[in-house]
């Protein structure tokens, strides 16, 4: 009788699947919990006649170890298990790593540089933080200049002024007071002003500034470089406008425009109708500048010109809005694939 129930569990017991840890769980219970039908037959047992006992009981233990082992191997194959003992693919491709991509005022400060490095201009930087002198004074800035003003420059320090520089053309005279012409540096760095941010305008931005200073360098020159670099960034068909401007530092001065690159000259919104779009200031170094920096102007004379960086990134990529350049946005960012 006991062996009969015996081996009919068991051909259950081997017989066994479950569809999942749930369905487990209850075979485990109807099987060997303590109201489970083995845990009755090990009551059961306590009644078998002595004789048969040694056999029904070998029997019983046999029965519940294939169950045992039978629920085991059944939970195992519902555990998910990481590691190298598990099935392990070697062959499949690896997570994608996101790749960043440069900056776009970066991509185009390189591309600036690179096209100015082709015709000689070396790299030169300076600092951030700056005194009156290397900003102002030496760059002919009369005392009560309004760039000087509160409202443009942020100050850290009074009396003597430590400021932030609000151009690169400090690295210039840094360079012209230590280095003797020839001289054909690029000024490229971050500057600060005093400014209400909006969509137009930041109290930070980027700038590349050039000087050229060597014997008999004339405007002549400033213009056939202005309109290689014009060309060169804005393609073959750029065409350049100079026209009259100021500043304290150059004599003459004047401010560049482009071809709008966008309607072709032909007048859009982006160009105001006019076909054209300012996009540096430039003159002749002025000989009290180049006096201040202990350059004899009776012997050399030179060029210089800066230009905004963001404002070349607008013409190249069309951003609306300055202050995307500085909010890390990624959904912005990850859209100037850098080579
Ligand atoms: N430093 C000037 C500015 O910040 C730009 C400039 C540089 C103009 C060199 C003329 C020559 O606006």
């Amino acid at each position: 009788m006991m062996k009969a129930k015996i081996s009919l569990l068991k051909e259950k017991i081997e017989q066994l699947t479950v569809a999942n840890a749930e369905e487990l769980e209850q075979a485990r219970i109807k099987y060997l919990s303590k109201k489970g039908e083995i845990t009755a037959l090990f009551e059961e047992f306590k009644s078998v006649p002595n004789a048969d006992k040694r056999l029904v009981g070998q029997l019983l233990n046999e029965l519940k170890d294939i169950a045992q082992t039978k629920i085991h191997s059944l939970r195992k194959s519902f555990t998910v298990t990481r590691g190298v003992d598990t099935d392990f693919d070697l062959t499949r491709t690896a997570e994608p790593i996101p790749v960043g991509t440069r900056h776009p005022v970066s991509q185009v400060q390189n591309e600036i540089i690179e096209i100015f490095s082709r015709i000689g201009f070396v790299i030169a930087e300076g600092p951030e933080i700056e005194d009156d002198w290397n900003v102002f004074g030496a760059l002919n800035f009369p005392p009560e200049h309004p760039a000087r003003d509160m409202q443009d420059t942020f100050f850290i320090e009074k009396n003597p002024d430590v400021l932030l520089r609000t151009h690169t053309s400090s690295v210039q005279t840094r360079v012209m007071t230590t280095q003797k012409p020839p001289i054909r540096v690029l000024c490229p760095g971050r500057v600060y002003r005093n400014e209400a941010i909006s969509y137009r305008a930041h109290c930070f931005f980027h700038q590349i500034e050039g000087l050229y200073i060597d014997r008999n360098v004339s405007f002549a020159d400033l213009k056939q470089v202005l309109l290689y670099f014009a060309k060169e960034m804005f393609g073959g068909e750029t065409q350049i406008r100079l026209r009259p401007s100021y500043f304290p530092f150059t004599e003459p001065s004047a401010e560049m425009d482009i071809s709008c690159n966008l309607c072709g000259g032909q007048g859009c919104q982006f160009c105001k109708h006019t076909g054209w779009v300012e996009i540096l200031g430039c003159g002749m170094v002025d000989p009290d500048v180049l006096r201040n920096c202990g350059i004899d102007p009776e012997i050399y004379s030179g060029f210089a010109f800066g230009l905004g960086i963001e404002r070349i990134t607008n013409l190249k990529f069309q951003v609306k809005d300055l202050r995307m350049f500085s909010e890390n946005d990624l959904r912005f960012l990850e859209q100037f694939v850098s080579v």
